[in-house]
């Protein structure tokens, strides 16, 4: 199967989409070579169509850069998986920690992104004193943290799941310190609570497993019923979608969000993960996909669903193995934050595929680390990895890469070399070629190709290391190169571009 031609590079995953549009602009701008349109990240594409789409993070994966890189780029609005939760911010009553929530509410502000605020009342992950209190102080013990915490987080949190998982699957009402001071009235107390302390928050009820229509959701449905009749200041119904290829898709799914939609109510998807029991194999990936699919049409066929999160982005970050011994693979990107086929699934189902050709042929991204540790040395030493993101097969001759540098004086002439791949060197081509036009940090490149061989669906090459080196040895200054970054760890790199047939097929050239 061969790679079809296109003249669009279709990733600009890795980059912020401002810059991705400053960098085409300046290209264009300075009549360089034709740089088509990005088609945009996850959120891009939802929010084209009036959603977000986000994801979970908190404290602890955030150094991670190639992760955090990712997570600011790709996805609109994200949700702290654990740090507002009460046990972190209020584990002793009235002393109140906001420390690792304000971490997440900063990383969403450098990266234009809005936050679901998660959780202020929920019987799980709640400091033991609550449970100890008396019923009778239990109220007040509610209200003073919703209010501490709401307060904190104004104008940093557009929407609150104020109560969690109020109902057991029956659809009667879970037992928790709050049920048995208030009964069922301390939802509406809740919710009255957010919203006297923060009037802009869109103010949420959640829970799992009221996807599809049942007793649950006919729980939910009767409640929010309620509180719409009475007043109460509700917004909206979040529906966790903790989904697992062996229980099946929810039922009707699109039905039931539209029902609450219907009651005036907004809807979203606010923790989806689709989780398989290992090992993962290409029937569980398919239905995984189908089901991450399934979700996305079931929100863009909705007017009120807003938008959808998923709990983490990354197999890397999942909570899933944890709590679910011998599961796992739930997310769209796998540990080595590479894009699964449920990734272009749901990229697909928002409309970013290629528009009529028909599926996703050999979409294809490179990744970059640079292995060198002098940047002022007599050798440049990237590290390059292709990965087939699209549903078939690439062939590899049709395809090439360019790594763009500068030749800071010296020879003209280069050595260039494979020093290890798993695909075998042997099959690496690789030759340095002058740029017709020098580009600032591009007048020469690294072009790289295959001898033979394809890569499948979801495949990378794995790494390639490379190496160059003038003639006569002189040395580089690489810090100003257009492709280079002192990243040591693979990333996608959009300033290493990619050509199928010699059509540009990813990245942004010089
Ligand atoms: C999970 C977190 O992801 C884990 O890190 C933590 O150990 C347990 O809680 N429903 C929810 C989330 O509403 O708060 C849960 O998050 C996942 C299930």
């Amino acid at each position: 199967m061969s790679l079809v031609k296109r003249c669009r590079p279709r990733r600009t995953r890795g980059l912020p989409a401002l810059l991705v549009g400053a960098l085409a602009l300046a290209t264009t701008l300075a009549g360089g070579p034709a740089t088509a349109a990005p088609q945009g990240t996850l959120h891009e594409l939802a929010a084209a169509q009036g959603k977000y789409f986000g994801s979970a993070t908190d404290n602890p994966e955030l150094p991670d850069a190639a992760y955090a890189a990712t997570l600011g780029s790709e996805f609109g609005q994200i949700t702290p998986g654990n740090s507002m939760k009460w046990d972190t911010t209020e584990p002793v009553q009235g002393r109140f920690d906001f420390a690792k929530g304000d971490v997440v509410t900063d990383f969403a502000q450098q990266h234009g992104q809005t936050v679901r605020g998660h959780t202020l009342v929920w019987h799980s992950q709640l400091p033991g004193w609550v449970g100890s209190l008396p019923p009778a102080q239990v109220e007040a013990a509610m209200k003073n943290h919703i209010t501490e915490e709401a307060t904190h987080y104004r104008g940093k949190v557009a929407a609150w799941d104020v109560v969690n998982e109020p109902f057991n699957e029956d659809g009667t009402y879970r037992a928790s310190p709050f049920h048995t001071a208030m009964g069922s009235d301390y939802v509406a107390t809740a919710l009255r609570t957010a919203h006297a302390a923060d009037p802009d928050a869109k103010l949420y009820l959640n829970d799992y497993n009221i996807e599809g229509l049942g007793a649950k959701s006919d729980a939910m449905y009767a409640l929010a019923s309620k509180l719409v009749d009475e007043g109460v200041p509700l917004d909206g119904v979040g529906m966790q979608a903790h989904l697992a290829v062996q229980y099946g898709f929810p039922y009707e799914m699109r039905a039931n969000m539209q029902r609450f939609a219907d009651l005036g109510l907004d809807v979203a998807v606010t923790e989806l993960d689709v989780r398989m029991q290992l090992p993962a194999d290409a029937t569980k990936a398919a239905t995984q996909s189908a089901y991450y699919r399934q979700v996305t049409e079931a929100c863009l066929a909705v007017e009120r669903c807003v938008g959808i999160t998923v709990w983490d982005y990354t197999d890397k970050y999942s909570w899933v193995p944890g709590t679910f011994p011998g599961q796992g693979s739930a997310n769209l990107y796998d540990e080595n934050l590479t894009p699964k086929p449920a990734y272009d699934a749901v990229r697909t189902a928002l409309g970013g595929d290629d528009g009529g050709e028909g599926g996703d042929p050999g979409a294809l991204k490179v990744q970059y680390r640079s292995s060198d540790s002098s940047a002022g040395d007599n050798q440049i030493k990237p590290g390059l990895q292709l990965v087939n993101t699209g549903a078939t097969a690439a062939s590899l001759p049709e395809v090439t890469i360019r790594y763009w540098f500068t030749s800071d004086n010296g020879a003209s002439t280069y050595s260039t070399w494979c020093d290890w791949s798993p695909i075998g060197c042997n099959t690496v081509t690789h030759r340095v070629a002058a740029v017709s036009t020098p580009k600032a940090g591009a007048d020469h490149y690294l072009e790289v190709g295959f001898g033979s061989g394809s890569l499948a669906p979801g495949a990378t090459t794995g790494e390639i290391q490379l190496r160059l080196n003038k003639t006569d040895w002189s040395d580089f200054d690489e810090s100003d190169d257009y492709s280079h970054n002192a990243g040591t760890s693979y990333a996608d790199a959009p300033k290493v571009t990619v050509y199928a047939g010699g059509e540009l097929v990813w990245g942004i050239e010089p």
